[in-house]
């Protein structure tokens, strides 16, 4: 089973309970998930490989590292995944970015694939899937089903929020993906919404409602 990392740095802690109030208006939610999602890309990228490059400072030679291969390729779910890419770039400018659309249907509550759009080499890349809510895990496990169907073998999920419901089918559905989440919640509502949550992320994002 791969990792699941739960973020307990106190940053994180007090941008997200400015996030889940529901008194913060759109400019403000969108500026907290572009910080949350800067500070989650430390956790994610702990592990990047290095290479050995030779250096000339101001005073001698010597060896430093560099990241080795290419860059990590991230993946948005649209579309409150959007709001993450951002946050993320500021520490990985390089990155490439493939999307893919997903919309939970309001009954079912299962995933409807409506836009696919990834780098030709993203099968040669490290992966990071972002979304903000890993509310049933529906749409993680299927963005993550796309993506292994087109040949991705390193693949990572960031999240703000996970309802341990979600969690556990993404675990279950992608044993060898590891897990960074900002926050993990207490249990989803009779609508599958994250319970105490901070409501629906795309509308808040967007100031759709
Ligand atoms: C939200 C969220 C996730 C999904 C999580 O998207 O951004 O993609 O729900 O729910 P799940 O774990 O139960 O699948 P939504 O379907 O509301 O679409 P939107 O981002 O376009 O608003
Ligand atoms: N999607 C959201 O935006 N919020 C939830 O709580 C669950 C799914």
């Amino acid at each position: 089973m791969a990792k699941v990392v739960v973020s307990d740095h106190p940053l994180v802690q007090h941008k997200m309970a400015l996030l889940r109030d529901k008194n913060t208006g759109t400019k403000d939610f969108r500026a907290l998930v572009e910080e949350l999602s800067l500070l989650m890309a430390c956790e994610v990228t702990r592990d990047l490989p290095l290479e050995e490059v030779a250096v000339e400072t101001p005073i001698c030679k010597t060896v430093a590292k560099k990241l080795a291969g290419r860059s990590i390729c991230i993946v948005p779910v649209l579309r409150a995944g959007l709001g993450m890419v951002d946050g993320m770039l500021k520490l990985v400018p390089d990155a490439k970015i493939g999307h893919i659309g997903l919309y939970r249907d309001p009954q079912t509550h299962k995933p409807v694939e409506y836009y696919c759009k990834l780098p030709a080499d993203v099968h040669e890349r490290a992966i990071v899937v972002v979304d903000p809510m890993l509310a049933t895990g529906g749409s993680a496990a299927a963005a993550i089903g796309f993506l292994k169907a087109r040949g991705c073998t390193h693949i990572k999920f960031c999240c703000l929020i996970a309802a341990p419901q979600g969690l556990k089918a993404l675990q279950e559905a992608h044993p060898d993906v590891d897990i960074f989440i900002a926050a993990l919640d207490e249990t989803l509502d009779e609508r599958a919404y994250i319970v105490p949550g901070l409501g629906d992320a795309g509308d808040r994002l967007f100031g759709t409602k």
